[in-house]
């Protein structure tokens, strides 16, 4: 019996935890508050990510799913996005939609640059690929020149993370201070990346944090259900054998 209640535990827990587990790639591993089985996310870091998402990155990108009301999934009361959205001169349910049209992006940048909302779970190795792409960027000329023996081409910008280093993006997160946090937190280079990366692994699945809920319940209760069958058995060969 205890080796089907922890077959059982041990299942959920791969349920559960499984799509969490998966985020490993080729890239330096990070800590990240929502990975694991107890992972979550911590409200002053989204909302720290959000800043530099709608600071910095809304200038070029969009995030087409998220509008702020959504922010309500992840804890923010209606009064907070409210008042976040009417600094940005948005509707609680306009999306976050960048003010630059795509044929001056095309202009500027030979492409338009990809809708973020998703983009944590299109490229491998997630959360950690676009922390690595945020701060890989080299000026390097000897970093350039080993990596790119044919050189940098044309109004590229060297990448260490980027698949084949020439990336059309020039470096978002060039220096620390960029935004001011609303907690006191230092804007570095590397926790401005981190709070916007978590911030996209937050847009890409609004719906983990119901769902961990929800696995969490779903561990408890077979638990409880596996003990009660167990305790149930007992009971009946005790009958049974006292007989
Ligand atoms: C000045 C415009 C600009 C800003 C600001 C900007 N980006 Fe980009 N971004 C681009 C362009 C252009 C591309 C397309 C790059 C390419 O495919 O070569 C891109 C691509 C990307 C990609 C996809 C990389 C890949 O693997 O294809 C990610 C992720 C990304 N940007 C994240 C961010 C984040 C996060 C911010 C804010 C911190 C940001 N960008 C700010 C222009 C910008």
């Amino acid at each position: 019996m205890y080796r089907t209640l922890l077959a059982v535990t041990l299942a959920t827990w791969s349920l559960v935890s499984g799509s969490f587990a998966a985020e490993s790639g080729t890239y330096a591993p990070q800590k990240w508050s929502f990975n694991g089985l107890h992972g979550s996310y911590e409200k002053n870091q989204l909302l720290r990510g959000y800043t530099v998402a709608t600071q910095v990155c809304l200038a070029c990108h969009s995030f087409k799913y998220i509008s702020h009301r959504d922010m309500m999934r992840a804890g923010f009361t209606e009064n907070e996005v409210a008042t976040l959205a009417k600094a940005l001169n948005m509707t609680l349910d306009q999306k976050l939609i960048t003010a630059q049209d795509d044929a001056t992006a095309r202009e500027t940048f030979g492409k338009i640059p990809p809708d973020l909302s998703l983009m944590n779970k299109a490229r491998g190795g997630l959360a950690d690929y676009t922390h690595a792409l945020l701060t890989g960027y080299s000026e390097d000329p000897e970093v350039i020149k080993h990596a790119l023996p044919a050189g940098l081409p044309e109004g590229a910008h060297f990448n260490k993370a980027f698949p084949g280093h020439a990336i059309a993006m020039p470096n978002p997160l060039a220096s620390d201070d960029l935004v001011t946090y609303h907690d006191g937190t230092k804007a570095t280079v590397d926790q401005m990346s981190r709070d916007v990366t978590t911030f996209m692994q937050w847009t890409a699945e609004p719906e983990r944090i119901e769902r961990q809920k929800l696995g969490l319940f779903v561990l408890m209760y077979l638990v409880i259900f596996s003990l009660l069958a167990y305790l149930s058995k007992r009971v009946i060969w005790k009958d049974v054998k006292g007989h």
